[in-house]
Parts: structure tokens; C-alpha cells; sequence
């Protein structure tokens, strides 16, 4: 339970099951969505992650409406003396993210232990439920039912793909954005099936390469644990993609 009380809200509780989260990658997933402003997260298996991907989604909004405020007010700047401000606002972005963005997220409710059929009632109570679509059908035939004009920024996936990982790439990885999308894989490290899969990514032959375009992988384990103990990032980074430069000196 101690995830469940480190969240701090009442009802994530609810979805919590200590054989399914015995480690802290719901943390981690809120604060990447704070950081990265996803417009849209796909997530496969839904349940107390979900809640935490909900409300770090609907404090973004909170946050990109305060940024667009201050912009309309021309007082999005960092003040450095009482003369000069130094804009802080990237206007586009601001605005592009503003809009309520949505978790879909996918569950056929098969493991006996799912939390994923209280997801809606208590995105209603902590008001994020705007931001979540709930999908109650197998994962395998979904990516062809996802309306094929949304672009992921982050796809967690948090179900027993197991040696089908290498047909989950091929059906997500075309829809995930590709100037820096995440694919976010979880208890990827300690596990034989998933480590294999992901070392084949991390020193690719020229076929992975040219299958997959540029990306990055990196993973991180609670070294003190044996299950439900990490978690591996895939970073799309197609066409060159680089962040932009906005300022010059140290
Ligand atoms: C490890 S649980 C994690 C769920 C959720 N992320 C959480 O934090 O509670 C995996 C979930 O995947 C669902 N699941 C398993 N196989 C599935 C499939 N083929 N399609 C959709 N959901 C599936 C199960 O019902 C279960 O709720």
C-alpha cells in the first residue's frame, strides 16, 4: 500500500493491488507527464496507474491555462531585477497544449485482480475524467480501431506482452511521435522474455535501425526488489529530430 498512500489521494487507493504495483513507476509516469505536456498517452492495462496519469494530465491543464494567461497578459517572463523580465512562454506550445488532453486507455479486464473497472468512477471523483477515454476490449485489435490521426506522445504499456513485444512495437511504434514520443515499458529489466527484447534495441543490427528509425532506450531498477522492479524508455527521435536552442550563453 505504500505506493497507494504516496499518492495522496483518496481513491487511488481503490486501484491499488500490491501484486500488480510493488514498485514506484506510477511516480515516475506522473512526473514525465508533468514535465513532457502529453496531448495524447495511450496506456495498455488500466488501473491505479491510470489515476495517476489522469491527474497529472489535468494539473497540466491547470498549469498550461495559468502559462497562457500570463502570455495573454504579457507577463510570462522570469523577472531577473525589477526592469527586465526574460520571456519565459514558448507561445506556440503554450497554446498547441492548452486543450484538454486524453488518456486512452485499454483493458479486457481478464486478470483477476484488475482494478481497471473502477478507473472511470474515480476519475469523476478527483474531476479528471474528461481527460479519459476507457477502452474495455483486448489490446491486439485496438491499434486499428485508435482514430489514425492521433499521434501518442507516451504509450505505457503495463500488461504481459511477453514474447508478442516485438508485435507491439510493430503496431504502436508507427504511431508514436516521432520528434521525442516515449514508449515506456514496465518491469522490462529483471524479467528473461523482456530483457532479451530489450537488449536487441540497445545494440541494434542495421535492420532494427532501419525499421525503427533514430530513438534512445534507457531503464532504471529498485535495485532491492525482484519483481515489479523497473521499468525501460524508448525515446523516438526520427528525422534528426532535436530540441530547439533558446538561449545562447552558459
Ligand atoms: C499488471 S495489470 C496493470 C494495470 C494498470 N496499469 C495498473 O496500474 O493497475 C495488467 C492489466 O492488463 C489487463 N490485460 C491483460 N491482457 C490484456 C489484453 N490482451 N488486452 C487488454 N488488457 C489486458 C489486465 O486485465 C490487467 O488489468
Amino acid at each position: 500500500m505504500e505506493a497507494g498512500r504516496l499518492a495522496g489521494w483518496s481513491g487511488s487507493t481503490a486501484t491499488h493491488n500490491s501484486s500488480m504495483h510493488g514498485d514506484l513507476s506510477s511516480s515516475i509516469i506522473r512526473g514525465q507527464v508533468r514535465f513532457i505536456k502529453p496531448r495524447h498517452v495511450l496506456e495498455i492495462g488500466a488501473g491505479y496507474t491510470s489515476i495517476f496519469l489522469l491527474q497529472a494530465l489535468k494539473d497540466n491543464m491547470i498549469e498550461l491555462q495559468k502559462f497562457q494567461k500570463l502570455q495573454q497578459q504579457d507577463k510570462c517572463g522570469i523577472p531577473l531585477n525589477e526592469s527586465y523580465m526574460v520571456p519565459q512562454c514558448v507561445a506556440d506550445e503554450v497554446d498547441q497544449r492548452v486543450q484538454p488532453a486524453m488518456l486512452h486507455t485499454v483493458d479486457d479486464l481478464s486478470h483477476p485482480g484488475q482494478t481497471a473497472d473502477k478507473v472511470k468512477q474515480i476519475a469523476k471523483q478527483l474531476g479528471s475524467e474528461k481527460h479519459l477515454t476507457l477502452h474495455v476490449e483486448d489490446a491486439w485489435g485496438f491499434a486499428e480501431k485508435l482514430d489514425e490521426e492521433v499521434v501518442l506522445d507516451l504509450i505505457w504499456l503495463d500488461f504481459g506482452a511477453g514474447h508478442r513485444l516485438e508485435e507491439f512495437l510493430e503496431r504502436w511504434w508507427p504511431r508514436l511521435n516521432s520528434k521525442g514520443g516515449l514508449l515506456m515499458i514496465h518491469s522490462s529489466l529483471t524479467n528473461a522474455i523482456t530483457r532479451k527484447f530489450i537488449a536487441k534495441y540497445q545494440m541494434p543490427e542495421a535492420e532494427e535501425k532501419e525499421r525503427l528509425g533514430d530513438y534512445e532506450i534507457f531503464g532504471l531498477l529498485e535495485p532491492h526488489k525482484r519483481y515489479q522492479n523497473s521499468f525501460s524508455i524508448f525515446q523516438k527521435r526520427s528525422d534528426a529530430y532535436l530540441e530547439p536552442i533558446y538561449s545562447m550563453g552558459p
